[in-house]
C-alpha cells in the first residue's frame, strides 16, 4: 500500500494494461506525436480546453502554419491572435495565449520554460496547463489529472461513480504511474484517452476495455452517480452566443466598426449592450474615441468615408 491506499501492484498493472491498449488504440492526434516542440504542445492544451479535438484538429494546424513559435506570436497584436482564434469559442484562450508567447519572449528568451513553477507562472497557464506540457511536452514523471483521468481512476481504482477532480486526486494518480518518467508520461495521456473513448460519463464501452478484469466499478455493478451527469448548458440565445456573433463581426472586417454594424448581428439591445460590455472588460474588444470598436492592439484602420462621397463613387 502507498499513503493513498492504493495498492502499488494493481496501480502498475492498472497503468501497464492502459498504456498497451494505448499503443494500438490511441488516435493519432498531431501534437501526440514524437518530437513536437513543447510550444505546440502548450497550443493544444490550450485549445483543448472546453473543446472538442474534432474542433481542435483544423484549428491547432492552421494556428501553427501561421505562428509556429512563441517568437512568432508574440510579434503580432493580440487582435490578430483573437481573429486567428476564429470559431473555437471561449477567446480570452486566445488572448492568455498571446500573453504567455509575450512572456516566454521576454523572460526566457522565446524557449517554453520546463519547471512547474516556471510554467504556472506564465499568464493563463493553470495547474493542469503546466501538468500537460510537463508530462507530455517534456516527458516528466508529473500526474495530469482532468475529468478523463478522474473519472477513469475513480471507477477502476475506487470503484466509484465519478468524482469532481481535486488536488487530492494528484497524490492518487501519481502513485499509480510507472516511475520511469517516459513510461510516466505515456500512462499519463492513455488513461486520458481510455477516458475520451472507452471510459466516457455516459456510455461508457466496458466490453472494450483493457483493465475489466480489475475494474472495481464493475466489480461493484457499475454505481450511478446520485445525479445524473449535467448536459452541456444550450447556446442559442445565451449571453455566449451574443458575444460570439459580436466577435465575428469584428474579426471579419479589417479595420474597427461602428455601433450599427454590430447592432446588425444581434438586434435585442439589452443583451447586445451587456455582452460588449463583457468583451470590453475581457479585453477582447476596444473603445475606440470616435465611438468605434476594434480588436485589441490593432490599429483603428480607416474611417468610413463621409456618407456623401461614398454616394458619388
Ligand atoms: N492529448 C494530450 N493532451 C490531450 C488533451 N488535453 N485532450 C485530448 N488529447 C490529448
Amino acid at each position: 500500500m502507498t499513503g493513498t491506499g492504493v495498492d502499488v501492484g494493481i496501480g502498475s498493472a492498472l497503468t501497464a494494461a492502459v498504456s498497451a491498449w494505448y499503443a494500438s488504440a490511441a488516435r493519432d492526434l498531431p501534437w501526440r506525436r514524437p518530437g513536437v516542440d513543447p510550444w505546440s504542445v502548450l497550443v493544444s492544451e490550450v485549445m483543448l480546453q472546453q473543446t472538442p479535438v474534432a474542433r481542435v484538429l483544423p484549428a491547432y494546424t492552421a494556428w501553427l502554419e501561421r505562428w509556429p513559435t512563441a517568437a512568432g506570436l508574440a510579434a503580432a497584436s493580440p487582435g490578430d491572435a483573437v481573429r486567428m482564434w476564429g470559431r473555437l469559442g471561449y477567446p480570452r484562450r486566445a488572448l492568455r495565449l498571446h500573453a504567455a508567447a509575450v512572456t516566454v519572449v521576454e523572460r526566457y528568451g522565446g524557449l517554453l520554460p520546463r519547471t512547474l513553477p516556471e510554467l504556472l507562472a506564465l499568464p493563463g497557464v493553470g495547474d493542469y496547463t503546466a501538468r500537460a506540457v510537463a508530462a507530455f511536452a517534456y516527458r516528466d514523471r508529473v500526474p495530469v489529472v482532468d475529468t478523463n483521468v478522474r473519472r477513469v481512476v475513480a471507477r477502476a481504482v475506487q470503484g466509484r461513480a465519478d468524482a469532481p477532480v481535486t488536488r487530492a486526486d494528484l497524490a492518487l494518480v501519481e502513485s499509480l504511474l510507472p516511475l520511469d518518467p517516459e513510461q510516466a508520461a505515456t500512462a499519463s495521456v492513455a488513461l486520458m484517452e481510455l477516458g475520451a473513448l472507452v471510459c466516457t460519463a455516459r456510455a461508457p464501452r466496458c466490453e472494450q476495455c483493457p483493465v475489466r478484469s480489475t475494474c472495481a466499478w464493475l466489480a461493484a455493478a457499475r454505481p450511478q452517480l446520485a445525479a445524473p451527469v449535467r448536459r452541456p448548458q444550450g447556446f442559442a440565445g445565451t449571453d455566449r452566443q451574443v458575444r460570439g456573433r459580436l466577435l465575428q463581426v469584428l474579426r471579419d472586417s479589417p479595420g474597427a466598426v461602428d455601433a450599427d454594424l454590430l447592432a446588425r448581428a444581434w438586434g435585442e439591445p439589452v443583451q447586445r449592450a451587456r455582452a460588449l460590455d463583457g468583451l470590453v472588460s475581457d479585453g477582447l474588444v476596444d473603445p475606440l474615441p470616435d465611438g468605434r470598436y476594434g480588436l485589441p492592439g490593432e490599429p483603428a484602420g480607416r474611417s468610413p468615408a463621409p456618407l456623401d462621397s461614398r454616394r458619388m463613387a
